[in-house]
């Protein structure tokens, strides 16, 4: 089976009813339809009530599970098995971005038009991450889901499913921490698929990775704009929600070229490379945060 066909459409009239049956529905292809009617003309932006949904729907086969099986090592990428495995992994996290830049566009319709059409453009690249990942999956002989799939983001990301902290949270938590360290983690798999002579995985992988630039630069305008004139530095640190840390938007192959080509200064880039990791003492900050973050409700 193709995933990779721009021949299809969803059956939705706004961005609202699509985003809504992308997060509701199970149906693993209906959640991979770009944001287009029958002539491939954007769906509308109608103003809509708020909306918040705590999982995704799932098919049986690609349901939620607390943690998955740890990977078996990067150094046996060589088997065509693992390698389908690390698929597997990637294109799950493009469908659970898929899931919550929709959960987004349910979760804040007032978030201003230009940032909510940013969010429709993400959305369509994660859905074209999925299917590219999908499809190497296909090609290597794997699977995608049978026993569940490890529910990671959607763990973290609307902190709780509870969209505490409003738009300046989930622009801190997907697009500079998830996003800012994938560029990290897509950098170091590209380097190792081109040492094993795999061109093939690791021009899908860069296809995703330049893509995943562009999304860090649109979260990283879109807070310093809703956060008047803070430093990046200082709106991110307030931001982001416990548990998530600054040091998670980092991967193990530190990567300051793509963060530079996402217009992050030389300053942030060097307080994220350097920030220490969470600490059991970081604890009660955290939950102090998440409440002070929980005050301001909804509010940008
Ligand atoms: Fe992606
Ligand atoms: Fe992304």
């Amino acid at each position: 089976m193709s995933h990779s066909s721009p021949l299809f459409y969803c059956g939705s009239s706004s961005v609202h009813e699509a985003a809504r049956s992308i997060v509701v529905c199970r149906d693993l292809g209906e959640k991979l339809k770009p944001l287009v009617d029958e002539k491939g003309a954007r769906l509308e932006d109608k103003p809509a009530e708020r909306e918040l949904y705590w999982e995704p729907g799932r098919d049986p086969a690609h349901r939620l599970i607390d943690k998955g099986e740890r990977l078996p090592s990067a150094k046996n990428l060589t088997n065509p098995e693992v390698k389908a495995l690390y698929f597997e992994r990637f294109a799950h996290h493009e469908l659970m971005a898929v899931e919550l830049f929709a959960w987004a566009l349910l979760a804040f319709p007032d978030a201003p038009k230009a940032l909510r059409r940013g969010w429709v453009k993400v959305l369509e690249d994660e859905q074209r991450h999925c299917r590219l990942y999908l499809e190497r999956i296909d090609e290597l002989g794997g699977t995608f889901g049978g026993d569940g799939l490890p529910d990671y983001f959607w763990r973290k990301v609307p902190t709780s499913r509870t969209g505490v902290g409003g738009v300046k949270a989930f622009l801190a938590a997907m697009g500079l921490t998830f996003e800012q360290a994938n560029l990290d983690f897509s950098a170091g798999l590209i380097q190792k698929f081109k040492s094993m002579g795999d061109e093939r995985s690791a021009s899908v992988v860069q296809v995703v990775h330049d893509d995943e630039v562009t999304h860090v630069a649109l979260a990283s305008h879109w807070l310093q704009l809703l956060s008047e004139g803070e430093a990046l530095k200082s709106a991110y640190e307030e931001c982001l929600p416990f548990p998530l840390f600054p040091a998670k938007a980092r991967g193990r192959s530190f990567q300051v070229e793509p963060r530079r080509r996402a217009g992050l200064s030389d300053t942030y880039i060097d307080w994220i490379r350097n920030v220490p990791a969470w600490r059991e003492e970081d604890f009660d900050a955290g939950i102090r945060k998440n409440k002070r973050l929980a005050s301001k409700g909804f509010e940008r």
